[in-house]
């Protein structure tokens, strides 16, 4: 509890450009805690006084934290939560970190419909979903980074990555071949804790909505 009888709520913030920028959201809906900007190695911030805790965790880590309750809430990309199809409630679209989630292929590339597509990703179920959708078959090939490589040198005939500014496509000789759907960060809760700490959690949404 907080001076005012409020209940401390923790935060899975993501690291990086999109945490920065969340992070200023939340200091500006009253949720400052300026230590979080210093230069240290430290994880966890706290603020009592507005009864706010931060946890700084990898982007793709946020749902693990708030699913399993060790936060209360946290901010995760779209394309997180279809990926990882998490057990939590999506409250509020905070409208930054936009992307598109899309299927690219070599410039002029044109699809052999008779064979197996051979698909390069680091969002398996998002890829799946969407072929499957298609009754189209492929072959999945789980990559970790720089997927925009794997048409290039022929490891598969097309990717399904995000495009933010498209530069990356660009860059690579590579173009969208079709949008599987838009992305950006939404504010999420772990499903008890929105119960035990409703009038928080719901203060924090609003204050946030706020700022849109
Ligand atoms: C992401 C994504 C694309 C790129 C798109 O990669 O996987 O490669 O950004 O952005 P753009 O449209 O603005 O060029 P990220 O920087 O996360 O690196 P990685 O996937 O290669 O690790």
């Amino acid at each position: 509890m907080t001076e005012n009888n409020r209940q401390m709520i923790s935060v899975a913030l993501p690291k990086g450009r999109l945490g920065d920028q969340v992070y200023e959201m939340l200091a500006k809906a009253g949720y400052e805690c300026p230590e979080i900007k210093s230069d240290t190695r430290k994880l966890i911030f706290v603020n009592e006084s507005v009864g706010i805790r931060y946890f700084e965790v990898k982007p793709t880590d946020v749902v693990k934290y708030v699913e399993r309750g060790a936060a209360d809430v946290g901010i995760a990309g779209k394309d997180i939560l279809l990926e990882y199809q998490s057990p939590v409630y999506e409250l509020l679209d905070l409208g930054i970190g936009r992307c598109r989630m899309c299927v690219a292929a070599p410039k002029g590339w044109h699809e052999d419909q008779e064979r197996t597509l051979r698909v390069a990703t680091k969002f398996m179920n998002i890829a799946k979903n969407h072929f499957d959708q298609k009754g189209r078959e492929i072959d999945m090939i789980k990559l970790h980074g720089s997927i925009e490589l794997a048409p290039i040198v022929g490891l598969s005939d097309c990717i399904v990555d995000i495009v933010e500014t498209g530069s990356t496509l660009r860059e690579n000789n590579l173009e969208v071949v079709e949008e599987i759907v838009p992305i950006s960060a939404r504010l999420i809760a772990n499903k008890s804790s929105f119960q035990f700490k409703t009038r928080e959690i719901e203060a924090m949404r609003d204050a946030l909505a706020a700022q849109i």
